[in-house]
């Protein structure tokens, strides 16, 4: 790959990591990742935005082989992915003074093993002149680090965002080519990484917006060059706003609880409230993870394993209490052998979720004609609350 133009005097370096599948050793990546940084060049200096990860080195630095000098390199993020590579660029650079956000100072260096005789902090909203071009810096916290920030060039109205807006998608195409692909990966992002810090996000959405930028150049995935659809998604994604659905993560061991879950889903669909459900033996969490960011209501389905919950629903619930999706509702539901403490073990497990309990059903062995109007009778009360609910969109 070669360093291509996005704007007059701005080039994408775009890292593409075809084959990896797994982010840090917990993120899947169905359709790999790419890591961009960007080249800028004024009439007076020249400045690299990121970096790339350690594993990409050798694709940045060819990159830049005819790249006689550099008077600045921005850190947006310390995260290797972006950051892991700054050493071998400053190396490389031996001139060039690196840039970050005041948090990001000690991160570089503790992380990074970076000479602090090298980093110089710039305070949110200042500028630096390239000649025709400037670098103002904005701080944007929580996307999804503490120090990360963007960089606005005002002449060529470009914003460039890190991992904000980003998608984990590794593809030639340098702009977005396909909207409906590129919505899938970033919401799965969104999902993933910036879901806990929706409040925050609502206020970096809110001070992006007094800027005029018409392109979004993220550090990963494809660039923006029409962003109103990825701005109009995040507004919608962090909106109090969820649909009329039950994401339904279960787990079944010899078959009741699964004869539950298929009952339930039966019973909620005919009052008419959308289910998707993740058998979490074969599910992808990332899909699970999409999933809980507009859905209104959560329901847990799991068979007991030594008095409690499936390993693999424990996981699930965590990652959910993780991820802070802004449902309301929840129940569990499921079966156990002699005896079971399932329901309060995984009570315990999401205490970030404020969830309105709709209800528990727990059965001994196969299920029987009480415990299946017992799951009709729960999905009437997820039906009620979700029609009574003004944030719950019926319909979309
Ligand atoms: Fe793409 Fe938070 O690193």
């Amino acid at each position: 790959m070669h360093a291509r133009a996005i704007k007059n005097g701005i080039e994408a370096i775009c890292c593409v990591h075809w084959e990896r599948r797994l982010f840090d050793a917990l993120i899947p990546l169905p359709d790999g990742t790419s890591y961009n940084a960007y080249l800028v060049r004024g009439e007076k200096a020249t400045a690299l935005i990121d970096s790339t990860d350690p594993m990409l080195r050798d694709q940045l630095m060819e990159q830049l082989a005819d790249v006689e000098t550099l008077d600045y390199v921005v850190s947006q993020h310390s995260e290797q992915d972006h950051a892991g590579t700054l050493p071998n660029v400053l190396a490389r650079f031996p001139s060039a003074t690196l840039l970050c956000s005041k948090k990001a100072h000690e991160m570089l260096v503790t992380h990074l093993d970076i000479d602090p005789e090298r980093i110089r902090v710039v305070d949110d909203g200042e500028q630096i002149p390239l000649g025709g071009k400037t670098l103002q810096f904005v701080y944007t916290p929580w996307v999804h680090w503490p120090e990360t920030m963007c960089t606005y060039i005002p002449e060529d109205k470009c914003l460039f965002s890190c991992d904000f807006f980003g998608s984990h998608l590794a593809t030639t195409d340098l702009f977005v080519t396909d909207q409906a692909q590129v919505y899938e990966a970033a919401k799965r992002y969104y999902a993933e990484i910036m879901m806990p810090f929706r409040t925050v996000i609502t206020r970096n959405l809110d001070k992006l917006g007094a800027l005029d930028f018409d392109m979004i150049a993220p550090s990963h995935g494809p660039v923006y060059d029409k962003p109103a659809f990825i701005l109009e998604a995040y507004r919608d994604w962090v909106s109090p706003a969820m649909r009329n659905e039950v994401v339904l993560p279960y787990i079944s061991m010899h078959g009741s609880t699964e004869i539950m879950v298929r009952h339930l889903i039966d019973a909620l669909a005919a009052e008419g409230v959308s289910v998707q459900a993740f058998d979490l033996a074969v599910t992808d969490i990332g899909k699970l993870a999409i999933a809980l960011v507009d859905a209104a209501t959560l329901i847990v389905g799991t068979p007991t394993v030594h008095v409690g919950p499936h390993p693999a629903v424990y996981f699930a619930s965590h990652l959910a209490n993780l991820l802070k999706p802004k449902l309301k509702y929840a129940a569990i539901i499921g079966s156990y052998g002699w005896s079971s403490k399932a329901i309060e073990q995984i009570a315990g497990l999401i205490p970030n979720l404020k969830v309105e309990v709709l209800g528990t059903v727990l059965h001994k062995g196969l299920p029987d004609a009480g415990t299946l109007a017992q799951l009709d009778a729960l999905a009437a009360a997820v039906a009620k609350a979700h029609a009574a609910d003004p944030d719950v969109v019926t319909g979309v």
